[in-house]
């Protein structure tokens, strides 16, 4: 940890409180003109710190600028083995991720943006990512889970959303299969899980989750303003509530990624599911076929039931569903 670093993890231990030059200095080993100059260079960063002549420096409550020490404070137990990596801008976390998780970065390391200037989406969409205004991350994982069973990661990283969502605003959130969050009708959220194979065993090499969510996003591209939303109107007084966000979305998927496999969260999954007992439509290659959503199976699958009676489990990768109006 750089100097710079370690002045703010001990302003952020202190948020919203004064905590004085000289003291700063004496628990850092350094002189207060060093003090002084990194301040000066979190001020230029964007840091809201307030210097008090007598009283020291304080870290502003309302201060809300992602980075590992604004997070850190409110992550439990597990989570605190994350090892977060907190950029400003980059094309996209999971290219990021993708890139250090081939060339052997362990698992539990998280990618996260202020900005993507190439965010990605399922489908080789994009997904709009401006500055400040959303939380962009990427986990990477290396589970013992065969290809078939990766479905399990898109799902159970839904509901460690949801919930951290839920928590924050005290509002309900609905999944749509597989891998959107929407609360009040509008996609907050999205999901985009990328994968690599171990050709030897057809396990996973390792695994990408990308989460993007609109915390205060405004003025989407004309394209998506009619289904976006965000899950601020506009920034809660007084917390740094994108850190916090990120926090509690860690601290579930520090949980949620160690339980794949017993498939318990499912039902978290389908308490909040959006398209169960909908009639939808299963856009599959260049055929769409109606049919009514009718269950999530155990391997996170969509149950669909279509007119001739006839049963099918489907997986993310071959469909995409929308919703019948008529
Ligand atoms: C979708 O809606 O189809 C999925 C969107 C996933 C967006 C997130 S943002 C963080 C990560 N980086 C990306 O480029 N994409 C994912």
């Amino acid at each position: 940890m750089d100097l710079k670093q370690e002045i703010l993890k001990i302003l952020e231990n202190n948020r919203g409180n004064s905590v004085n030059g000289a003291r700063i200095a004496e628990m850092l080993n350094v002189s207060r003109s060093a003090i002084w100059k990194n301040i000066k260079q979190l001020q230029k960063e964007g840091h809201h710190i307030n210097a008090a002549p007598n009283r020291g420096y304080c870290l502003e409550t309302s201060n809300d600028i992602l980075t590992a020490e604004s997070i850190s404070p409110y992550l439990q137990d597990k989570a605190r083995n994350f090892h977060l990596d907190v950029r400003k801008s980059v094309t996209s976390t999971n290219t990021l991720a993708k890139e250090m998780a081939s060339e052997g970065c362990p698992e539990g390391t998280v990618v996260i943006a202020t900005e993507q200037t190439e965010g990605r989406g399922r489908m080789g969409r994009s997904f709009y990512s401006p500055d400040s205004t959303g939380l962009y991350l990427s986990l990477i994982l290396r589970p013992k889970l065969d290809i078939n069973d990766s479905l399990l990661i898109t799902t159970s990283a839904a509901v460690a959303v949801a919930q951290a969502i839920e928590k924050l605003t005290s509002q309900d959130v609905q999944i749509k299969w597989v891998n959107d969050i929407f609360m009040n009708g509008k996609k907050v959220c999205g999901i985009l899980t990328e994968a690599s194979l171990n050709v030897e065993n057809g396990g996973l090499e390792y695994a990408v989750v990308g989460i993007g969510i609109n915390v205060t996003t405004k003025n989407f591209p004309k394209d998506i303003e009619e289904i976006a939303g965000s899950i601020f109107s506009e920034k809660p007084d007084n917390q740094p509530i994108t850190s916090i966000l990120a926090a509690e979305l860690l601290n579930n998927l520090s949980y949620a990624m160690d339980n794949l496999t017993d498939h318990s969260y499912l039902s978290e999954y389908k308490k909040r599911s959006f398209l169960i007992g909908k009639d939808i439509y299963v856009l599959k290659g260049k055929d769409t076929l109606s049919a009514r959503a009718i269950d999530i199976d155990y391997r996170a699958r969509l149950v669909v039931e279509y007119p001739d009676k006839s049963i099918e489990a489907l997986s993310s990768g071959e469909v995409s569903v929308r919703i019948n109006q008529n």
